[in-house]
């Protein structure tokens, strides 16, 4: 009651608020929380361009900093580098997606293992193009922390819109990669046309001389940090089915029920590189019963809450570019392409970039997406829509 007058006061010109919207059943303090629902008020809005298009272009598994004892690894990060002006001149993206292992943290020595950061985000400096992060389980390491990663981000690059979570949902502080960015359809709208999300699925391991290996999932308390904020979205601006709202969604490392979609995969409708077999570590953990994964919390909570979404899109397995539609919760889920020249590879599997093009603020116009390697080449090309498989 409490809570639903105080948005109401906070929103007074928006719509009437039944209170069945915020009876949230979270069975905690949690539903007096309040996410802010301007959460950039000193940034440029992010929009849609006249033409109706917003274009994302995602580089995932940087992995700089590789071997900085010998020449090799420095120069890959140098190749890395050339990949991205490269890409981002000929793209010209909205919006950049940098999806997790921006460095190989193991290879990082503690007193400047976040000066990478500014190495990764200089060319999008350069280009004053903006952008934010998901971090992954190199990220974590015990000279390296996701949180420190960000930190470094937002001191160095001013067009970075990745956040924090707030202390209670953010994995136990090894996950604090967790939020949305609004994109609006021009900048002077009330409320945004499409949300992007951002999950910290965590995983490497711990600082400290005793390391040990972190949870490799997105933590359970993004569960309920999902259901607060699109209740919280809905009661300020309308729920995302009536008023027209999309969103799209990036974790590094993939939703545990994805592992089960290698087997089906269909190459005319599925496209694209599919040469890492998933197993144990490829997908967020398993659970006790192993058709459930640790992330089931996370990823019911998504697709229970987040409607109109377009599908999610994860790095972490560099071998493979495919894109499935998920039959048990009915959404597109999307590999990206391995962008950096560290991290393991393989003969004939090359760098690039995924690229996703929403084509209309309207959700029910599906983003196009398809891969861009370094050399300009593309496939692997789908329309996230309903005729999606
Ligand atoms: C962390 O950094 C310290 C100090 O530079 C270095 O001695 C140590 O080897 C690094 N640890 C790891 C696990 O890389
Ligand atoms: C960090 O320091 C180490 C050890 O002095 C050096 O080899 C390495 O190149 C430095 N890395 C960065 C990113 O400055
Ligand atoms: C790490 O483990 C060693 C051996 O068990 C122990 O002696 C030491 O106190 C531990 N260090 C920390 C920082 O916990
Ligand atoms: C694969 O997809 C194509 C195109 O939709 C379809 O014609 C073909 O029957 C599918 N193959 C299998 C084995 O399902």
């Amino acid at each position: 009651m409490i809570y639903a007058l105080l948005i109401a006061v906070l929103a007074p010109h928006c719509w009437a608020i039944p209170l069945a919207q915020v009876d949230l059943h979270l069975g905690s303090s949690r539903s007096l929380e309040t996410i802010e629902l301007n959460p950039y008020p000193d940034k440029p809005r992010l929009t849609f361009r006249h033409d109706g298009t917003f274009k994302v272009t995602v580089f995932s598994d940087l992995h700089y900093g590789e071997n900085p004892w010998d020449d090799w690894g420095p120069q890959q990060d140098v190749n890395s580098a050339n990949l991205m002006n490269t890409v981002l001149t000929s793209e010209q993206p909205d919006y950049v997606v940098l999806n997790g292992d921006l460095i190989t943290g193991e290879n990082t020595f503690r007193e400047n293992s976040t000066t990478l950061i500014d190495e990764v985000v200089a060319p999008l400096n350069k280009l004053k193009i903006p952008f934010s992060s998901t971090h992954g389980n190199h990220d974590n390491e015990p000279n390296i922390t996701h949180a420190e990663e960000i930190r470094r981000e937002l001191r160095v690059a001013p067009l970075s819109y990745t956040r924090a979570a707030p202390a209670w949902a953010d994995g136990q502080g090894y996950g604090p990669g967790t939020y949305w960015v609004p994109v609006y359809k021009k900048a002077s709208d009330h409320s945004p046309s499409l949300i992007l999300w951002f999950f910290d699925s965590r995983g490497g391991f711990s600082e400290g001389a005793n390391s040990t290996s972190l949870p490799d999932w997105v933590d359970e308390a993004v569960a309920t940090w999902i259901e607060l904020t699109v209740s919280q979205m809905n009661a300020a601006w309308g729920p995302a089915d009536r008023v027209g709202r999309g969103s799209l969604a990036f974790v590094h490392i993939p939703p545990h029920v994805v592992q089960d979609l290698q087997a089906n995969l269909n190459s005319t409708q599925d496209p694209g590189l599919n040469d890492d077999e998933l197993g144990s570590g490829s997908t967020q953990a398993s659970g006790e019963d192993t058709s459930l994964g640790k992330d089931a919390p996370f990823w019911d909570a998504l697709n229970a809450h987040v409607l109109n979404l377009h599908g999610v899109i994860s790095g972490h397995d560099h071998g493979n570019e495919w894109c499935k539609r998920e039959p048990s919760k009915n959404v597109i889920f999307c590999f990206d392409k391995h962008s950096g020249y560290g991290g393991y590879s393989s003969t004939g599997w090359g760098h690039g970039v995924r690229n996703i093009v929403f084509r209309s603020p309207n959700p029910k116009v599906g983003p196009e997406t398809w891969i861009r390697m370094e050399d300009g080449e593309t496939h692997a090309r789908i329309i996230m829509d309903s005729s999606y498989n």
